[in-house]
């Protein structure tokens, strides 16, 4: 742990990207207290993003610890879903900036899962062409990805994450206690994301989840901390050499491609995001395999450890006519697409990723085999 850094953080990861480096908190009870707040920009307000969710279990405790920082904090409540990170949810975040005579020196905290998150951060980098902002994520899924890393965005109709921007937080704080609350099903969501990390890059880490799972699902303090730490330790190796996604940080997508195109194909909130990301990724673990880069025993094992964790492993139908089709359509529709040209992270012998353009006829296969 660094010197300056809360005494009730156990852990820390700092992402280094020159000016813009900040560290992410792990710890208990580190929401509550003042410290952890200490080093963070001074100004004359701080605006606190939550929803209706985690804001009556949370608001308070984190408005108390920030007046002993900023003379005004202002809690902005936003509706609770995925169906609601949109054009019109964000505008109520720039409302409430100008109603309260926010300057360019507030500081934004966003308090909740990430859809609060990827929104505040998105209205952090827009208001006044920037102003800094920090992550409370609430949600394993959060403390493990979206908060770290610096994307931001909403969705449009047409496709997921689409409008929006990079810009980093300056200061994430993973507090284990928050989770205590996080239901069965949203637990289940974080844990894809976890297990994403093994195998891109550390088929160690896979077998320790493998090895703990129970432990996880049991929401076990010592267990929850060591894989948000190595998965924040992951994520800050990733970003650290490549923050816009020109290369290596699209391997952080595993499975996002078929996930995404579930989740808008459904309709944003009908399957969790967690949930599109652990299906996609045996999907995608099936088209490696088509490839001749995994065996099928990978796949299996891959697939076992998903839906151990309580998540889906056969894909929903997303049209009675042409299935495959639907799902290439909403596919090409991705930030990875190139000339309409659909690329997929597939994993390229155990604990290494590589990002390729894949025969249709081949992801039909997959598709077929995945949906059946
Ligand atoms: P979410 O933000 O919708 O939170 C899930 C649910 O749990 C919500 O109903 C929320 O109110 C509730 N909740 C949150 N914390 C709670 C707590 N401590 N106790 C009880 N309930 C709680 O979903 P999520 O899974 O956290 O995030 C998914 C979103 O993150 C998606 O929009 C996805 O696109 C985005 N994402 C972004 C990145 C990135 O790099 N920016 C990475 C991965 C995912
Ligand atoms: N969640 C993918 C990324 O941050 O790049």
């Amino acid at each position: 742990m660094q010197a300056n850094s809360p005494s009730l953080a156990t852990a820390q990861v700092q992402i280094n990207l020159a000016e813009r480096s900040y560290p992410i908190l792990i710890g208990t009870s580190l929401l509550a207290d003042p410290l952890t707040y200490q080093h963070l920009p001074k100004a004359a307000t701080a605006l606190v993003v939550s929803n209706t969710t985690v804001a009556p279990l949370y608001a308070a405790q984190l408005t108390q610890a920030l007046q002993a920082h900023y003379g005004k904090v202002v809690l902005l409540t936003l509706p609770d879903g995925e169906v609601h990170k949109d054009w019109p949810t964000l505008q109520l975040i720039f409302d409430a900036l100008l109603e309260n005579g926010c300057d360019r020196k507030t500081v934004l905290f966003a308090l909740g899962g990430g859809v609060v998150g990827d929104m505040t951060g998105f209205a952090a980098a827009s208001y006044m062409r920037g102003v800094p902002f920090v992550q409370l994520p609430t949600t394993l899924l959060a403390q493990v990805d979206s908060s770290v890393g610096g994307k931001t965005a909403i969705n449009h109709p047409l496709g997921k994450n689409m409008i929006g921007a990079f810009y980093q937080p300056r200061q994430v704080v993973c507090d284990l206690e928050v989770l205590k609350t996080l239901p069965e099903r949203e637990l289940s969501a974080g844990l894809a994301e976890v297990i994403k990390y093994g195998p891109i890059a550390d088929m160690a880490f896979l077998e320790w989840i493998e090895t703990n799972l129970d432990a996880l699902l049991a929401k076990e303090p010592a267990a929850l901390a060591h894989a948000i730490q190595r998965s924040c330790e992951i994520k800050a190796w990733v970003v650290g050499q490549d923050e816009r996604e020109s290369g290596l940080r699209a391997i952080l997508n595993f499975g996002h491609t078929f996930g995404h195109a579930i989740e808008s194909g459904l309709g944003y909130g009908e399957w969790l995001h967690g949930e599109g990301v652990g299906c996609g990724m045996v999907m995608a673990a099936h088209l490696s395999q088509r490839l001749g880069r995994v065996d099928m025993a990978f796949v299996q094992r891959l697939t076992t450890l998903v839906r151990r964790a309580g998540l889906p492993v056969k894909a929903p139908v997303l049209s009675g006519t042409d299935n495959a089709g639907r799902y290439l359509d909403l596919m090409r529709i991705d930030k990875k697409s190139e000339a309409g040209e659909i690329r997929f992270v597939v994993i390229d012998g155990p604990g290494k990723a590589a990002v390729c353009a894949v025969p249709d006829a081949l992801v039909r296969e997959v598709i077929d085999l995945c949906c059946a």
